[in-house]
């Protein structure tokens, strides 16, 4: 694939999230007392992505991740980490890799597969959420 041009622009609301990572997970996750952790890795780029989710009457009422992913999936997750806080569990699994690239003004074609990272890692963490509080 040859990419040229605009190929590689980011939006400034993609640099915005890149360099103002939202509901990152700094340092230890001991520090976060989550209620359920998911983890994936993308089979494309072999980069990995942890989610952590706090759960309160069936809603997310906090999240936190942590990844080796490049900026492109920085960004997306933390714009899905925002997306996602204060929703239902039902409600989290309904947004899309395309929801969270619409919020972030369009990733570059040939990052889309990013976001779908932590889109995944927070499925992940849902579903494992789900078999533990059974
Ligand atoms: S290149 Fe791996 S997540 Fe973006």
């Amino acid at each position: 694939m040859s990419l040229e041009g605009q190929d590689w622009v980011y939006s400034e609301k993609v640099k915005d999230h890149f360099l103002n990572p939202r509901n990152f997970l700094m340092g230890d996750e001991s520090k976060f007392k989550y209620d359920a952790m998911g983890l994936v890795g993308n089979p494309i780029c072999g980069d990995q992505m942890k989610m952590y989710i706090k759960v309160k009457n069936d809603k997310i009422s906090d999240i936190r991740w942590k990844t080796y992913g490049c900026a492109s999936a920085i960004a997306s997750t933390s714009a899905l980490s925002e997306l996602a806080k204060g929703k239902t569990l039902d409600d989290a699994l309904k947004i899309t890799a395309e929801d969270i690239d619409n919020y972030l003004g369009k990733l570059p074609k040939h990052k889309f597969h990013c976001s779908v990272l932590g889109h995944e890692a927070l499925a992940d963490a849902i579903n494992n959420y789900r078999k533990i509080s059974k």
